[in-house]
């Protein structure tokens, strides 16, 4: 099988390569390296099934060199990150909408089937108990720049199911809910790496706003998987289908949950949105994905706990030195 992967030295695009190359397939890579690093990929840059082109998604000629003769693609290439898209909104949308366009075109040439990585920012301030995809969109004003993101993901679902409609082109949509684990940075806004880095450094865990919002964290190494099976089954074709976690959590007690399991003697300080993002910023209060669609097509299980969720990014090499990281799951989860 070979597979390209826009986006592929990204957080999840790398844990996606590796699963990949282990499954057999010869792998394709475009990314810009704009929030992905080559470091990511350090276990598999040798490998004699990857091929790395550095380039962007707005270059038709680029995604060709990786998509023509593939079998499959993965979309996952975004600009990505509250800070990115407040600070960056045009590239920001540049990326997300034509990106995905020119990605869209070149699979139909090529003839490939393609898993695109939505969001659930698509379902923006819909606060419901939990969320199925048929879920209404409640977005913020256009004019804030937020909520471009959610915008632009909403146009790119829009276009690949204009593109299977019309062309036939088989495509799955994945809408990804706070899929965290090792190499997600948090230069980005991240919650979840910026915690656990203060953590780590016995600084203050900043929480923003009063802490109250809750998200439902979701494991890099149970989402990849289930986003390969989603690729491969039929029945998801033309569709959107959430992936999340599926226990819920406010961001205090996550800052509290992390605190404890390693053991840090930092604090908590509460950092008003504005200060954060600037003023006007708006959260959402919760996100809670409904995940039977996931479960019936492809036995989605999300099973790995928010402790070694934690566990797993403090040991994360990029965190802090591997010296103070090396066997900390054997120490933390120890009995
Ligand atoms: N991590 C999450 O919680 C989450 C949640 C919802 C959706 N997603 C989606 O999953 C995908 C991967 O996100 P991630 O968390 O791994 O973020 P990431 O920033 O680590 O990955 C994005 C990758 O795309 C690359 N990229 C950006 N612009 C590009 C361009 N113009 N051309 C080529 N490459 C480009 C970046 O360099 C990076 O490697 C994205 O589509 C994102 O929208 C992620």
């Amino acid at each position: 099988m070979r597979t390209a992967v826009t986006g592929g030295a990204g957080f999840i695009g790398s844990h996606l390569v590796e699963y990949l190359l282990e499954r057999g397939d010869d792998v394709a890579i475009i990314d810009n390296l704009s929030t992905g690093r080559l470091e990511n990929l350090q276990a598999v840059l040798e490998h004699p099934r990857l091929t790395f082109v550095e380039g962007t998604i707005l270059d038709r000629g680029a995604v060709d060199e990786v998509v023509l003769g593939a079998d499959r693609v993965f979309h996952l290439a975004a600009a990505v990150g509250v800070h990115l898209i407040v600070d960056h909104p045009l590239d920001s949308l540049r990326t997300n909408i034509h990106g995905t366009e020119v990605v869209l075109d070149a699979s139909l040439a090529a003839g490939a089937t393609l898993l695109m990585a939505s969001t659930s920012e698509i379902y923006g301030k819909n606060a419901a108990d939990s969320l199925p995809e048929e879920s209404d969109r409640i977005l913020g004003s256009p004019l804030k720049s937020r909520w471009t993101y959610a915008a632009a993901k909403g146009i790119d679902e829009a276009f690949a199911h204009g593109y299977w409609r019309e062309f036939g082109l088989q495509v799955s949509i994945v809408r990804l809910f706070n899929t965290v684990g090792p190499r997600q940075t948090g230069r980005y806004g991240m919650v979840v790496p910026n915690l656990v880095g203060q953590a780590l450094r016995g600084q203050p865990l900043t929480v923003f706003g009063d802490g109250r919002q809750t998200r439902c964290f979701s494991y890099v190494g149970d989402v990849v998987p289930a986003m390969v099976r989603i690729a491969e089954n039929r029945r998801g074709r033309g569709q959107a289908v959430n992936l999340g976690g599926s226990f819920e959590v406010s961001i205090l007690d996550l800052a509290r949950r992390i605190i404890e399991v390693l053991g840090s003697d930092s604090k908590i300080t509460l950092v008003p949105y504005a200060q954060a993002y600037g003023e006007g910023y708006e959260d959402m209060r919760r996100r809670v994905p409904d995940n039977t669609k996931a479960r019936r097509l492809v036995g989605f299980d999300p099973a790995t706990t928010l402790d070694e969720i934690i566990v797993s990014v403090a040991e994360d090499s990029s965190m802090a030195p591997a010296a103070q990281n090396a066997g900390l799951a054997d120490q933390l989860l120890a009995g």
